[in-house]
């Protein structure tokens, strides 16, 4: 399908789903306010792939945080979707495969991938529905 609608009333904040998109995971994660603050107050020149927050998520609805679920460096899907799994060193997911790290942006912080997950395109329909795609 070219694009995927997603329905977000079911995510508790805190919880996450993998949706698929051209065959691709999509992460879809309820933020926390905790996880929103650590994402913004991040220094940015402390980042790998510098970027805000703000360019990361859609003004008005900084709580969703939407990416796609392939690491950037040799393409294996990052842990972090479910509660139990390991989330890494700050707190956003966790690559096994060769160890590396993305924040609650998804931003790249430690590890050998060189981008930050790539975010894809959508739009919020509503509060509650969103357009991947
Ligand atoms: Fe993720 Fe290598 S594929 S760290």
């Amino acid at each position: 399908l070219a694009s995927t609608e997603v329905d977000l009333s079911p995510i508790a904040e805190g919880q996450a789903i993998t949706v698929t998109w051209r065959g691709k995971p999509v992460f879809v994660r309820h933020r926390t306010a905790a996880e929103i603050a650590s994402a913004q107050k991040t220094d940015l020149g402390s980042l790998i792939d510098p970027q805000p927050d703000s360019v990361r998520v859609k003004e008005g609805h900084e709580q969703w945080l939407i990416a796609v679920g392939i690491c950037t460096h040799l393409g294996c899907v990052p842990l972090g979707q479910k509660s139990t799994d390991p989330r890494g060193d700050y707190g956003g997911w966790f690559c096994p495969c060769h160890g590396s790290h993305y924040d609650t942006a998804a931003r790249i912080r430690k590890g050998p991938a060189p981008l930050n997950l790539a975010i894809p395109e959508y739009v919020f329909l509503d509060d509650t529905r969103i357009r991947i795609g």
